[in-house]
């Protein structure tokens, strides 16, 4: 069965088409960091009017790119939330025209159960339960998955998701935005430099055996370590590498530490912070260590895209979770609040 995704929580227009929920057709993503990177973040109503504008001409090229028409579908399956309104609005719009026009299913997916569909398309063969790391730009939760829509939220951040920290870090450093993968690359180029008076920045463990997250202490600290300090190459370097080392080591241990609440044998790791590759190596040395299996989607399926859309999509359309043409979308939408109907 053919599944075309569409994707809109954000700051990119992404439409996807995907045969049995693994495999990928067809997959476009049109990114509208250009547009945003000069305010430094993301403006609401410009990433609005840019899915407006972006969203016919991405349908029909992730269409023509798979060699379907729509007529093939079997389902549409859109991001309903949680993201922003007016660019969730422009998605759901265009996915529920579709289906009502050529008479197909709609199905309506969390934005983070489509981050979990990129480790299905990653890993097929998965199976739940697993616990799940969810590190994005809106996102750093922990997640208990026994099934589709039988989410137990084990712990999550309680100010800064870390993707945030990662873009206002970078932006504090006058690094172009979005600052994750500056930063990692960055920090990368400094790996094993001597650390020549960059301190080592705090790791906040919260209380004992919480699974909670706080990265705003740790924002505060490199803040307060530039504020007013000329900043050459080499400490910009040096900074981006005890930042992330820090908040890197913080995200596997809680992630171990829920593997071994749940006594867990699979990790699954997405959203866009999940493509950072320091992360990446420390969850593979920890799923050595501690012997479970870990899935993490290839870069490209971590940030946000439309293929993750579909193949969560297909799952829940397999469940019998369609959605009526009275499908709106939320802002906020707590996974763990997902109803097994649909
Ligand atoms: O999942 P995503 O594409 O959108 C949301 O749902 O938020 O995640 C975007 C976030 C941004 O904060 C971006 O800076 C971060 O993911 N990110 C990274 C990397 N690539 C993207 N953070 C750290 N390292 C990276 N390589
Ligand atoms: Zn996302």
């Amino acid at each position: 069965m053919y599944i075309l995704g569409i994707e809109t929580s954000c700051d990119e227009t992404a439409a996807a088409v995907v045969k049995d929920g693994a495999v990928v057709l067809s997959n476009v993503v049109s990114s509208q960091i250009e547009l945003h990177r000069k305010w430094g973040g993301i403006v609401p109503e410009i990433a609005s009017r840019a899915h407006m504008e972006n969203i016919m001409p991405v349908l029909h090229e992730a269409l023509s790119a798979s060699g379907k028409r729509l007529s093939d579908m079997g389902a549409i399956a859109v991001t309903v939330g949680p993201g922003l309104i007016g660019a969730l609005l422009v998605g759901v719009s265009a996915a529920k025209a579709l289906a009502y026009s050529a008479h197909i299913p709609l199905v309506g997916v969390n934005h983070i159960e489509g981050h979990m569909g990129a480790a299905l398309l990653e890993a097929p063969d998965i199976s739940m339960p697993f616990v799940m790391l969810v590190v994005s730009g809106g996102h750093t939760h922990l997640y208990y998955v026994r099934g589709f829509r039988d989410y137990e939220k084990l712990g999550q951040t309680r100010d800064d998701a870390a993707g945030e920290a990662y873009d206002k870090v970078a932006k504090l450093m006058g690094l172009p935005y979005p600052g994750g993968p500056v930063i990692d690359r960055i920090a990368g180029e400094y790996v094993s430099a001597p650390v020549n008076g960059v301190p080592k920045f705090p790791r906040a463990y919260l209380e004992a055996g919480s699974l909670d997250f706080s990265f705003s202490g740790l924002k505060t600290a490199v803040l307060n370590y530039v504020r007013g300090r000329d900043m050459s190459d080499e400490t910009v370097g040096l900074v981006c590498r005890e930042f992330q080392d820090a908040a890197v080591e913080v995200l596997v241990k809680k992630s171990v530490q829920a593997m071994r609440n749940k006594d867990a044998g699979i990790l699954v790791a997405a959203g866009g912070v999940a493509s950072n590759s320091a992360l990446r190596s420390a969850l593979l040395d920890a799923s050595r260590e501690n012997d479970f299996r870990l899935v993490i989607p290839r870069p490209g399926f971590c940030t946000d895209n439309a293929a993750m859309v579909a193949a969560s999509g297909y799952r829940l359309f397999k469940l019998g979770a369609a959605s009526g043409l009275d499908l709106n979308p939320q802002a906020n939408l707590p996974m763990e609040k997902m109803k097994a109907g649909g």
